[in-house]
């Protein structure tokens, strides 16, 4: 007998959940919505209309329970208002992360209100662009700058910032200067932080984030964090402002090393969850 889309969805669910899927409801309608090239609310409408299983959708929920993520699945990360493509090879953007360019909007604002038109922006390490696409497409007025050195990530970064206004730097954050990429208003960064020999329980992230994008490079993680700080304190400008995301257990780790290199006012964060996930603090010296 023919299977429904809603007797589908609900074997999907149990599939997913018995598998140690964390939110299998949703992905079990995602992934048909997927299958069906429709959204979420069309999905679920079409479902209570009794329209049929699409073809295909058993693959795609074996995929899943066998803990591919979600996002590689569908090929797409939902992040403020865009929709990155990612895949094999990019960091996945988190919910958490968007904690940041609600920070970075924030200070172009105060720039803004300084007399800087158009604040200049980087984000260190950006993966599929997720943070520099984001600023540049909710503030039009900031000029976007996007670094990023793997050659695997940057695939995907090339194809998610193509035909927008961000400029894409293809080098090691470690290595800019003034000098070859001017001064900026903000620094904005979501190093990786993962203590090396910490290894993350879920699959989706152990199996499937890229190594270089998770590790720390020490045994503590703040090695990578560190020299995002020494950047920033070459190429900010005057009163320009370092924003960092990080473990809740480096809380106090960053703030010292904030405070040794001279960075003012540091202040934590918490996401949306109430996690103190973000760091931000200011280059001493008059906004000029
Ligand atoms: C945690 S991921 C963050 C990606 C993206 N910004 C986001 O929030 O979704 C860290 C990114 O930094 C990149 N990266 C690591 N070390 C770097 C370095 N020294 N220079 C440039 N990019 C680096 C990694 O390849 C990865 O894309």
């Amino acid at each position: 007998m023919a299977t429904t889309l809603a007797q589908a969805i609900a074997w999907g669910r149990r599939e997913l959940a018995a598998a140690g899927v964390p939110s299998p409801d949703a992905d079990a309608v995602l992934l048909a919505s997927h299958a069906l090239g429709l959204g979420r609310g069309e999905t679920e409408a079409k479902a209570i209309l009794g329209a049929p299983e699409p073809s295909g959708y058993r693959d795609l929920v074996a995929r899943r329970a066998r803990r591919e993520p979600l996002q590689h699945i569908t090929g797409r990360a939902p992040f403020r208002q865009l929709e990155l493509a990612v895949g094999p090879g990019v960091f996945v953007p988190r919910p958490e992360t968007e904690l940041l360019v609600q920070l970075t909007l924030d200070e172009a604002r105060r720039w803004r209100e300084h007399g800087e038109l158009h604040p200049a922006v980087v984000d260190l390490g950006t993966g599929s662009g997720a943070i520099a696409l984001a600023v540049a497409t909710e503030d039009p007025a900031c000029r976007v700058s996007a670094v990023e050195r793997e050659p695997e990530a940057l695939r995907w970064t090339r194809q998610n910032l193509g035909g927008s206004p961000v400029r894409l730097l293809e080098c090691d954050y470690r290595d800019l200067t003034p000098q070859t990429v001017g001064r900026f208003c903000v620094v904005v960064t979501n190093p990786p932080y993962v203590p090396d020999g910490e290894i993350p329980g879920d699959p989706e992230v152990r199996d499937y984030d890229p190594p270089t994008a998770l590790y720390g490079g020490d045994e503590t993680g703040m090695l990578l964090p560190c020299a995002a700080m020494d950047t920033a304190l070459r190429i900010l400008r005057p009163g320009g402002c370092f924003i960092m995301e990080h473990a809740e257990s480096q809380v106090a780790a960053v703030a010292d090393a904030l405070d040794r290199r001279g960075f003012t006012e540091v202040r934590l964060h918490h996401d949306l969850a109430d996690r103190p996930r973000a760091t931000t603090a200011v280059l001493p010296g008059e906004r000029s």
